[in-house]
């Protein structure tokens, strides 16, 4: 039997989500959306790439919950995107009943699934669909560690001409502008980025990092990224789906880890069939703590902001 991937929300980031996952054969999909045809006819399109590029996934476009029942997988996109000059956290009050409404009706039909949040403020939709979900919390988590590592990656291959594959970087925190990228966590082939990268060019990769969803939705002007947030999104997928036990960041639900509990936050977990198999505990200095405690404080008060909606 294939597995199940269902894909709430056929925008750019649930379409490619969609693609990627496909591409990769991780199982069977099921895009669904509000708007009539647009995840029918997205569905079909994707489908018929299949004999093109060797994929076989059946793809499944609909407006109907009860077809996302007995999924594995649920990814919730739905929600509306940045326009020029708004934070994440600008977006909480539509983005909130959107997620309340897409949990409420796709959580109960598939009862085993594993939720994974793609819509900002991203820690704060993660907390309202464990809430509504009544899911155990280590099967509700929320994807930025890997868009925002991936992102991180890219600006210290561009620094130093080096293969993206042979760049492994840190990044922990909430996803917005106070995320903590970790460069003492950070490698090129196992060597210590700080070895070839001087500090203040370090420091101006880290803020780029910091900034890279606004440089994106300031340079389209209309909406946000997608290639990249799905493609984060179809690793995790995988890492579920394949029990792969990776060892990546997440949002994830603290109970005391790093001082902090009854929150979403980016940390590094591993991540297998079971969900959020564990979370890892780094020994960060008193700089990095202090960063990512500004970090939690602004997560927190996103989450405190939903609490009065
Ligand atoms: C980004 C948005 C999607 O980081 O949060 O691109």
């Amino acid at each position: 039997m294939r597995k199940k991937i269902s894909i709430i929300g056929a925008g750019f980031v649930g379409s490619t989500t969609a693609h990627w996952c496909a591409a990769a054969e991780l199982g069977d999909i099921v895009l669904l959306d509000i708007v009539e045809g647009i995840p029918q006819g997205k569905g079909l399109d994707l489908y018929q790439a299949g004999p093109i590029m060797g994929f076989d996934a059946r793809i499944t476009g609909t407006n109907d919950y009860a077809d996302t029942a007995n999924s594995d997988v649920i990814v919730v996109t739905s929600g509306a995107p940045r326009k020029p000059g708004m934070s994440r956290e600008d977006l909480i009050k539509v983005n909130a009943d959107i997620t309340r409404d897409c949990v409420t009706k796709s959580a109960p039909l598939s009862p085993n699934a594993v939720i994974i949040m793609v819509n900002n403020p991203l820690d704060a939709m993660t907390y309202v669909a464990a809430e509504v979900s009544g899911f155990p919390k280590e099967r509700v988590m929320g994807q930025a560690g890997v868009l925002d590592s991936a992102r991180y990656r890219t600006f210290i291959a561009m620094e130093t001409g080096v293969s993206v594959e042979d760049i492994q970087a840190m990044l922990m925190g909430g996803h917005g502008d106070e995320m903590v990228p970790l460069p003492r966590f950070s490698t090129i082939g196992g060597i210590p980025v700080t070895e070839f990268i001087p500090k203040e060019r370090l420091d101006a990769i880290v803020e780029r990092t910091r900034k890279g969803g606004g440089e994106i939705v300031n340079l389209l002007k209309t909406g946000s990224a997608y290639y990249a947030p799905a493609a984060a999104t179809a690793q995790m997928v995988e890492a579920v789906l394949k029990d792969k036990k990776r060892l990546i960041a997440v949002s994830a639900y603290l109970t005391g880890q790093y001082g902090l509990s009854d929150m979403y936050f980016g940390v590094p977990v591993i991540l297998g069939a079971g969900g959020i198999e564990k979370i890892i505990e780094l020994p960060l200095n008193e700089e990095e703590m202090a960063l990512l405690k500004k970090s939690a404080d602004a997560v927190r008060s996103t989450i405190e902001t939903l609490k009065t909606l």
